[in-house]
């Protein structure tokens, strides 16, 4: 039953995306699915933490800040393994071990990571009345960072051409599947769930104010000196060069950086060095469309 619920959403774990896809996102593809009913019955705890995006709108950003928060500003406790361990992604397969198998082996309490839609979000995160922090991106710029992500992770299926690309994410067929409803639906969750709904607009406009947030969440009280250090350490120039958050840990088979960095501009406003001026009204078109009928309003320059 859980997997024809998967696969009534279109593009959400996409296998079809033509000759061109590579192997290995099959096969963590066909794992996902295969395992998803281990994943679904994932048994949350009532102190995890879940860190929710679609992809590229910030996630790492994201973990580094609470990380700094949970360890109280101290760089090496945050050092002390990737992001990819610190936070297991409790969907995905690849690389290395099964998130969740680190996610149960871990001790309480837990920082977690997905990228599932609301709806797809195993219900005992619901139940054990979790805290959840969603983090949200403006389309255009969360598309262009997802198109360059897919030219250097070889994870990924094949973007094809920029415009190939746009076409995809505007019709939903990427993976995690279509940003609109992900973005509303999180949205709309958050009038009845324990959920801090952030921009990264904003986390870039004024990091403190948003840092300040995350901490009333999380209840911590910090010393304005800590809370410095925090904004400093999570800047993109600082996270860009830092081996535990900047995926270099990842084989070039894997994450060609060369191609892209995983950390590539962290800007507002990139889009405008990719949409033509035709790519930008029919986009906009259509995203008024997808948008008419939600209070959820982003900003796509700052
Ligand atoms: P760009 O590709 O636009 O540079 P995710 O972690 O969800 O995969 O998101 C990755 C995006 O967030 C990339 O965007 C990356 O550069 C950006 N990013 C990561 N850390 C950042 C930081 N400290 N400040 C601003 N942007 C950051």
């Amino acid at each position: 039953m859980l997997q024809s619920k998967l696969e009534k959403l279109p593009g959400l774990f996409q296998s079809d995306l033509g000759e061109n896809s590579f192997l290995i996102p099959k096969m963590a593809i066909q794992s996902v699915c295969d395992r998803w009913d281990q994943i679904w019955n994932f048994r949350a705890r009532p102190d995890d933490l879940l860190i929710t995006t679609y992809a590229k709108a910030g996630t790492t950003w994201i973990q580094e800040i609470v990380d700094m928060i949970q360890h109280d500003g101290d760089i090496e406790k945050c050092k002390r393994a990737t992001t990819y361990l610190r936070h297991p992604f409790i969907e995905w397969v690849l690389p290395g071990p099964f998130s969740l198998e680190l996610a149960e082996a871990m001790p309480s309490p837990r920082t977690l990571k997905t990228h599932l839609p609301v709806q797809l979000v195993p219900p005992s995160f619901w139940e054990q009345e979790c805290k959840i922090i969603y983090v949200a991106r403006n389309a255009k710029d969360n598309l262009v960072s997802y198109y360059h992500f897919h030219r250097m992770n070889k994870n990924m299926p094949e973007p094809g051409t920029w415009e190939e690309f746009l076409k995809k994410f505007m019709a939903g067929q990427v993976l995690w599947g279509c940003w609109y409803d992900h973005v509303k639906g999180w949205w709309d969750a958050k009038e009845n769930h324990c959920i801090l709904y952030l921009f990264y607009e904003d986390l870039k406009e004024d990091p403190k104010r948003e840092i300040q947030k995350v901490l009333q969440f999380l209840e911590k009280d910090l010393e304005n000196e800590v809370l410095d250090k925090i904004i400093h350490h999570t800047t993109f120039e600082i996270m860009k060069d830092n081996p535990m958050a900047n995926y270099t840990f990842q084989p070039p088979a894997v994450m060609d950086h060369s191609i892209s960095p995983f950390m590539r501009k962290g800007t507002v406003g990139d889009w405008k060095n990719h949409f033509t001026m035709a790519q930008n009204e029919k986009f906009d078109d259509d995203y008024r469309k997808k948008m008419s009928r939600t209070s959820l309003t982003f900003r796509m320059e700052l």
